[in-house]
């Protein structure tokens, strides 16, 4: 529809002449836009940007912000095509009843490439959160910086940026990538607590495959290079790999179900019935540690006994899955368990777990989600890997993660808690609230057969001289080593766990911490921020 009339058309100044042009533009710019945009993306297999938004929101709830915005680049003939709306949809509605602000790029209107209007729209969505305090959701589906703006696109990805680093820790932030996020468009994404990618349909990258066989002459396919698969198993860049839009859309709106509208909001809570005695299904967990220590068993197991339902939502599972990160509610309100996986990687700690674990933690401490670490772990995974790819640097972001957490903080030591990672994985001394052990625990500064090693490495080689079971020594002394030294009695008496508790009350014990946890306030001391090792 032309902004005037032809000098031949008769304009109708009415009412009724004014409400009909509303719903012929309302019907232009949605309607008919619509139609065109779902046989676009419906062949491809993919939704248009408004279905994506009302499969998310509740029935009924969308309203629509800008429809009639229009771009006004005149290069590349860019003047004779300016559909309303430009290449995003945005708005706000609700999620089970609560407010969310969203944005949705619509790939059929110039590749859904973000120029001057596309950009301006989404910071206008972004400030609106940011000032109301409830989460953002961006659903990307975008060729990135629209070519014909040149550096005024650039300039309007600096500003989103800006405003998803000013939003971070304030509100929740959800990225949903249902098609291609390419170039610098990825950092936006990058920024945001939670990235979501849909199986094959969605990819990420900052350089594409015909740069990088151009400048390296490595050979790659878009699918292995950034797709789905790649980025929630091998980078960690994603944090959910959805089999489809759908599943994308309802583990969205399921994240959402344990976070706050923003850091100053309550936590949503639901009825729950508390359980104050030891059940049945809590008697499993005093079976659940096999007599070998070298034997592995499986922490999600522990975890779905002692949460509410057994129902736990877990991140970045494809992700170092040597460490377990997720939500979880107890008496009906949100937690984040921290847990080592003892049946991958023996539980041991390594680069990408570290940082996983850590960014779940400093999420979890912005929106005041207490923390419960379950640990099971024999020490850092050892190596020239790990060492020149930074395990000290990078390892030591959880450490910092831990230390600075100012929410409730309970640990409950299964097994192993060895060296530097009986420290980190929310020790007292780093400043846990309320710490437990099952008596299966063994904490030390190695395990026995290494601690033997090394203090009685003259007796064990003396023996064998002397034609004795050299083996049998150290196995002997090893033992002794564990039952002693690293009896979790010993740190009992120390006061380094405040209790030794049975398997099967672990569900009863953390229930009742975090209750006496409730009105926890603690703060670290004014600073503009702290310097996390990065
Ligand atoms: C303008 C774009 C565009 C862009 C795509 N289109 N990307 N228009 N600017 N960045 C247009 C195409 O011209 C085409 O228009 C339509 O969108 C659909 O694109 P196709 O290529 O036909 O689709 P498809 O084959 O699915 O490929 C999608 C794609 C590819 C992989 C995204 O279009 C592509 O590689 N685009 C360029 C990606 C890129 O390099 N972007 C810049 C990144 S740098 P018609 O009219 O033919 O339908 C960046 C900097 C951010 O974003 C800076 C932050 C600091």
């Amino acid at each position: 529809m032309n902004d005037k009339p032809a000098d031949d058309q008769l304009v109708d100044l009415t009412t009724a002449g004014r409400i009909k042009e509303l719903h012929d533009r309302h019907a232009e710019a949605v309607t008919d836009a619509e139609a065109a945009a779902a046989e676009k993306q419906h062949a491809k297999g993919k939704n248009t940007a408004r279905e994506r938004i009302l499969a998310l929101l509740d029935p009924g709830s969308f309203v629509e912000y800008d429809e009639f915005v229009r771009h006004r680049a005149t290069s590349f003939g860019m003047e004779k095509k300016r559909p309303y709306g430009d290449s995003v949809v945005i708005g706000t509605g609700t999620i089970h009843g609560r407010n969310v602000a969203v944005y949705s790029q619509n790939f059929t209107v110039f590749g859904g490439s973000l120029g001057e209007a596309a950009g301006a729209k989404i910071v206008k969505i972004m400030e609106h959160a940011l000032k109301t305090g409830v989460p953002i959701i961006g659903i990307l589906d975008s060729g990135g910086a629209r070519i014909q703006e040149g550096v005024i696109a650039l300039g309007k990805y600096g500003e989103i940026f800006r405003m998803n680093t000013a939003a971070s820790g304030v509100i929740p932030q959800i990225s949903i990538v249902m098609g291609p996020a390419a170039g610098g468009a990825v950092y936006s994404p990058a920024l945001t607590d939670f990235v979501i990618m849909v199986d094959k349909t969605s990819h990420m990258f900052v350089t594409g495959p015909d740069v990088i066989k151009t400048v390296t002459g490595e050979d790659v396919g878009m699918e292995e290079l950034g797709g789905a698969l790649a980025h929630n198993q091998t980078s960690g860049v994603s944090h959910y790999l959805a089999s489809d839009e759908e599943d994308a859309l309802d583990f969205a709106r399921n994240l959402l179900s344990y976070l706050p509208d923003n850091n100053l909001a309550e936590l949503p809570t639901y009825e729950a019935g508390a359980e104050y005695e030891i059940t049945d299904a809590d008697r499993v967990l005093n079976t659940i540690i096999p007599d070998s220590t070298s034997q592995p068993y499986d922490v999600l197991k522990v975890i779905e006994t002692i949460v509410d339902d057994g129902e736990f939502l877990e991140i970045q599972e494809l992700f170092a899955p040597n460490i377990v990160v997720g939500f979880a509610r107890i008496e009906g309100s949100p937690i984040g368990i921290i847990a080592n996986q003892p049946n991958q990687m023996a539980g041991t700690l390594n680069i990408d777990a570290g940082e996983k674990a850590a960014r779940f933690l400093r999420m979890c401490d912005s929106f005041s989600i207490p923390i419960v670490t379950l640990v099971d772990v024999p020490g850092y995974l050892p190596g020239t890997d790990q060492e020149w790819s930074g395990v000290i640097r990078r390892g030591a972001k959880l450490l910092y993660s831990y230390a600075e957490a100012t929410v409730p903080l309970v640990t409950v030591i299964l097994r192993k808690a060895y060296g530097g990672a009986y420290i980190v994985m929310g020790s007292k001394a780093l400043g846990a609230d309320l710490n437990f052990a099952w008596p299966t625990a063994e904490i030390a500064v190695m395990g026995g057969q290494g601690a033997v090693n090394i203090l009685y490495r003259r007796d064990i080689a003396a023996a064998r001289e002397a034609g004795e079971d050299a083996d049998a020594l150290g196995k002997r002394l090893a033992d002794e080593y564990t039952y002693n030294v690293a009896s979790p009695y010993l740190a009992a008496e120390r006061g380094e766990l405040d209790s030794i508790i049975e398997p099967a009350a672990t569900r009863v014990t953390i229930m009742k911490a975090l209750r006496s946890l409730r009105s926890k306030r603690a703060s670290m001391p004014p600073k503009k921020h702290g310097n996390i090792p990065l």
